[in-house]
């Protein structure tokens, strides 16, 4: 059977995988990262410059190593595929470059990877999800509402207008100096914390369904915290966190009973339909709690496939290659790109 590479650097992960997909289900066998927070630790974010510069230097060796994890040869591989979109430019082209040079020296055919769906996608590596599902997708990069209706039909029903989740959390994070990147920290910090003690507001917009706000938040954070001295944020830290991580994952809560009853209610009749949280942020514990605890049929991906990595971006394509559905028109980067033709 024929194996997949997987090449993720949309960000600030460099990740590659090799998977095989049998029977529905997508084996890893091999997924190697490099993660840059080490650089981007000291600006608190990521720096696109610095991203696309450590892509370049990480990705040779991380090649090298997956190709002898996997225990295969290059010739082995049946298609590249490769986050093409949504992403930043710069870390994006050291990845698809990378695809493109595979692929014309082993003469295969490029799938274009979108990122988002990758990321929802993800739950198959772990258990099995019926068609359709509510995709809750929260990132360091996007927040969305995704209305999956197969391994290649989705639809979007709703974005955050300003920052994401996980830029949230990021934000917040550097305001209250706890390191980067915050979610994880925030999220160990406010376990010993009260999250009704110091309230932060929720960005309703209940006019706009589906629609999120998060960068109000992290004003309200900044205005509480210029009130405070340094010796009062350290003691009510735990507090700050808990209540800061509550208004994030409340807006999630609220937004999604939003998306259920006024869009998707027009298409299903009673909503027993899964809802999958993926990306970054569905790490959070909080958040896994307050969404299992609100709604019916909730799954989570695995902590270790939520944040970027490679194996998602296979596994969502070699579940498209398996459907035999055809893919998309999208950022072409090379002619072969469009799989469909050499079926
Ligand atoms: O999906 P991801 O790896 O990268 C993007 O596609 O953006 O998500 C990274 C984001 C970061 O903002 C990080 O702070 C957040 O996921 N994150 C968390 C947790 N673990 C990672 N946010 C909240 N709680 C966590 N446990
Ligand atoms: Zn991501």
């Amino acid at each position: 059977m024929k194996y997949i590479l997987g090449i993720e650097t949309s960000c600030d992960d460099t990740s590659m995988a090799i998977v095989q997909l049998d029977h529905n289900k997508t084996n890893i066998l091999a997924l190697n990262s490099y993660n840059q927070d080490f650089i981007l630790e000291k600006w608190g974010g990521v720096v696109p410059e610095l991203a696309a510069r450590s892509h370049v230097k990480a990705i040779p060796p991380l090649l090298d190593v997956t190709f002898k994890e996997a225990g295969i040869a290059p010739e082995d591989i049946e298609a590249v595929a490769v986050t093409t979109h949504p992403g930043l430019i710069g870390s994006l082209l050291t990845g698809i470059n990378l695809a493109k040079t595979f692929s014309l020296l082993h003469k295969l055919p490029i799938i274009p990877v979108n990122h988002l769906y990758a990321h929802l996608e993800a739950i198959h590596l772990t258990e099995e999800v019926s068609y359709p599902y509510l995709g809750v997708l929260v990132s360091g990069g996007h927040s969305a509402f995704m209305w999956v209706k197969g391994p290649n039909d989705m639809e979007i029903l709703g974005t955050t207008l300003d920052d994401a989740a996980g830029e949230a959390f990021d934000k917040g994070g550097k305001l209250l100096g706890v390191g980067y990147p915050a979610g994880k920290i925030i999220d160990d910090i406010a376990v010993n914390g009260d999250p009704k003690k110091i309230p932060f507001p929720i960005s309703y917009l209940r006019d706009r369904p589906g629609k999120m706000s998060f960068s109000g938040l992290k004003t309200s954070l900044r205005v509480k915290l210029e009130k405070m001295t340094p010796e009062e944020i350290q003691a009510e830290l735990p507090h700050l966190c808990a209540g800061y991580q509550e208004a994030i994952v409340q807006t999630l809560r609220i937004k999604t009973e939003e998306v259920i009853t006024k869009i998707l209610n027009q298409k299903v009749k009673t909503f027993s339909t899964p809802i999958v949280l993926g990306g970054g942020v569905a790490c959070n514990s909080r958040l896994r709690q307050v969404m299992k605890e609100s709604f019916k049929n909730v799954h989570a991906v695995k902590p270790l496939y939520s944040t970027d990595n490679a194996a998602m971006v296979a596994n969502w394509a070699s579940r498209v290659l398996d459907s035999q559905i055809p893919f998309p028109e999208c950022l072409t980067i090379d002619p072969r790109s469009r799989f469909v033709e050499k079926k």
